[in-house]
């Protein structure tokens, strides 16, 4: 599995979403490399890490972020997963909560997909082969971010659609319906005995900001934070605002 790792101090491994790759870390390596290790991984499948399971699962990915951290020889880390990354977060957690020193739960969910999502995966996983990411790119990356985003930081668009112009076909099917077959994790949240941090954008049109509400609820030890002015990517959109909350978390942890 390709990987970055940057940075000395406390690891946190940085889980990206889907249909991207390490690059949406971009805003938190440059600001965080002098306060911790980052270890960015890129999924199987996605990015330049070549394709391992399909349909690719979320406990498929999970065992290779463990396997990456007994490589580099990382007892514990704080794993910050972004949406699907957030669904690894969750599946390494209950697979291997020794290894989690904090979590970080940024624009995710723990439910399940219900049977029209389930289709949606379907039709995805076929755009992606049929038509190619560059010429879905657009309409993804539009979605990521909210209106203001895309009207006054054109550049900050044009990154987006090339992370995701960049992604293989097959990684990106095999993801869409590994996303598919994940369980609902919601009774899993009680038993986390890591402290836990959930960020959300409050203009997240993909993954309301209730489900972070919903998810927060059921933590004994966790935190919800909803930054305004962000939509799904809001670690690209509010960098800012995201890292400060990592660095306090990282200072509590300390
Ligand atoms: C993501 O950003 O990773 C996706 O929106 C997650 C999903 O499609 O459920």
């Amino acid at each position: 599995m390709r990987y970055d790792d940057i940075g000395t101090g406390i690891p946190l491994l940085l889980v990206h979403g889907f249909p991207l790759d390490h690059g949406m870390w971009r805003p938190q390596v440059e600001a965080l490399r002098d306060e911790c290790r980052c270890i960015v991984p890129d999924l199987h499948g996605l990015g330049t890490s070549p394709l391992a399971e399909d349909p690719a699962t979320m406990e498929g990915f999970a065992l290779a972020l463990k396997t990456l951290l007994d490589k580099l020889e990382i007892d514990q880390a704080v794993v910050c997963g972004f949406s699907m990354g957030g669904y690894v977060a969750l599946a390494f957690t209950e697979l291997y909560p020794e290894r989690v020193k904090g979590l970080i739960l940024c624009s995710t969910r723990s439910v399940a997909d219900d049977g029209h999502a389930k289709l949606a995966r379907a039709t995805t996983a076929e755009n992606a082969l049929a038509r190619g990411m560059a010429e879905l790119a657009p309409g993804m990356a539009a979605d990521l971010l909210s209106n203001k985003t895309r009207k006054d930081r054109p550049e900050l668009l044009a990154e987006v659609e090339g992370i995701i112009a960049r992604q293989s076909p097959a990684g990106v099917a095999a993801a869409s319906q590994g996303m598919a077959l994940r369980p609902d994790r919601t009774d899993g949240l009680a038993r986390i005995e890591a402290p836990v941090l959930i960020l959300a954008g409050d203009a997240d049109t993909l993954i309301a900001p209730s489900q972070s509400e919903a998810m927060a609820e059921q933590l004994s030890d966790g935190r919800l934070v909803v930054l305004s002015g962000g939509a799904h990517l809001v670690n690209m959109e509010r960098p800012t605002a995201f890292n400060a909350e990592l660095v306090r978390f990282l200072a509590e942890l300390n």
